[in-house]
């Protein structure tokens, strides 16, 4: 289900894996359009059509990319009728959903990572906190906003008065679903990706990735989605210690157990939002899916069966243990002109995939909609593409040499897996452990 980057990725996995694909996506994803036997270009919201529609094709395996419809219960839904479904039920879902949930787990199960939080719903309230506030804090809304509604201080507001005024929109709009938000202490460091797959207790970590969420290089502008992302070769990141990784899959494993002793197991992909401090890993959010666009920087070097690993996280019956092909890759999304404030959609965007892959990368496409055999951009992201390589450097010179057959009003950060960027964050992210910055 659903039609993104992610989603293709996706697809191209279980086809690895000898799988049949039905999709379900509410636009025409040429990638998975193609690749599929049957396709149902439907609402992702709509579980009991889909779940119909499952049924009636006798599905062995419903794989659950994007989040919203977890939210509304599509695994539940499934359940009742005999498809197992690689993705968390409803109540499970909730550890992305509401992220007072997510933080209200990590405290009552003293889950380590944890960022000191407060949860308001109304501006009294926050004015009285606000006041006696001395120090630098993030404002979360409650529920979903696509990655686009935290604002950290310094980067979306400098003041008291500008975080009054986004809260009272908050409040007055809805954002995500609830007039409730989050206050967080703010934490200054790097962030990166942790993914692992899940049954309801075992854990198996995939290769962290960093991921780069505003839209203008120089991680400038407004928040997206995700314009692109990073893996290296040995799995871990030029920026973080041995003992970093040990501690951010140690709390993944503990918010699994968290999970289960709470009597909403996770089975699925538990994404781990992290940011690396002076002080070790804190949770930034957890995810109830793979993440977009790091799932692009790890199930394409997956050597072993995907289909089996979806397979034994539905069912509670995980393998062991996962291979990764020691292969470092940079993934760069194409986005529409304007992206992150107002789209350009509608726009042709043309593609020579055939010089794509002769240039050694993968193509993997999202937003965009097939109509007379052309290809026009949505609001959302359009494609991407991922050089896989011995080296990151490598990798990010096949990302780039693949955007030269891409053509339209379309937009890319091209700084994603620079050498010199990585070199900065390795440079900046030493300074953080001598607490030489704040
Ligand atoms: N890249 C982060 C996310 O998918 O939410």
């Amino acid at each position: 289900m659903g039609g993104g980057g992610r989603e293709h990725c996706i697809v191209e996995a279980l086809r690895r894996s000898g799988a049949d694909i039905y999709a379900v996506a509410a636009n025409r994803n040429p990638g998975i359009s193609r690749a599929a036997k049957e396709f149902l270009l439907h609402d992702v919201m709509d579980v009991e059509k889909i779940t119909t529609w499952a049924k009636a094709r006798s599905i062995d395996l419903a794989v659950i990319g994007p989040e919203a419809p977890l939210g509304a219960g599509i695994v539940d839904k499934l359940a009742e009728v005999g498809t197992p479904a690689f993705g968390p039920d409803k109540a499970a879902s909730q550890i992305e959903l509401s992220k007072e949930f997510a933080r209200d787990l990590m405290r009552d199960y003293r889950v380590p990572g944890l960022i000191d939080y407060w949860a308001f719903n109304n501006a009294k309230d926050f004015e009285d906190w606000v006041k006696s506030c001395d120090f630098e804090f993030v404002i979360k809304p409650i529920g979903l906003t696509g990655g686009k509604g935290v604002r950290v201080w310094g980067d979306h507001f400098n003041s008291k008065g500008e975080a009054s005024a986004y809260v009272n929109e908050i409040l007055k709009d809805r954002i995500g679903g609830a007039a409730r938000f989050l206050i967080e202490e703010k934490a200054v460091g790097e962030e990166f990706s942790l993914q692992a797959f899940s049954d309801g207790k075992n854990v198996i970590p995939m290769p962290l990735a960093q991921d780069h969420k505003r839209a203008y290089e120089g991680d400038k502008g407004p928040n997206t989605g995700g314009m692109g992302s990073y893996s290296d070769s040995d799995h871990m990141l030029p920026f973080l210690t041995r003992s970093d990784y040990e501690k951010a899959l140690d709390i993944m494993k503990k918010t699994v157990k968290a999970m289960k002793a709470n009597g909403t197991p996770f089975r699925g992909c538990l994404y781990g939002g992290f940011i690396g401090t002076k002080s070790g890993p804190k949770v930034l959010e957890f995810n109830a899916r793979f993440a977009d666009p790091e799932c692009m920087n790890v199930l394409p070097i997956l050597e072993s069966d995907f289909a089996k690993l979806c397979e034994g996280a539905a069912t509670g019956s995980l393998p062991k243990s996962a291979r990764f092909a020691k292969k470092a890759t940079v993934c760069k999304y194409v986005v529409p002109e304007g992206y992150g404030t107002k789209s350009l959609s509608g726009m042709p965007v043309e593609v020579d995939e055939k010089a794509i892959a002769r240039d050694g990368a993968e193509l993997f496409w999202a937003a965009v909609d097939e109509r007379d055999g052309k290809t026009y951009t949505m609001s959302s992201r359009s494609l991407a593409v991922v050089g896989i390589e011995d080296t990151l450097e490598k990798a990010e010179q096949v990302a780039e040499a693949a955007l030269r057959h891409v053509r339209g009003r379309v937009y890319v950060r091209h700084d994603i897996g620079k050498k010199d960027v990585l070199a900065r964050k390795v440079r900046r992210m030493g300074e953080i452990r001598q607490g030489k910055v704040h």
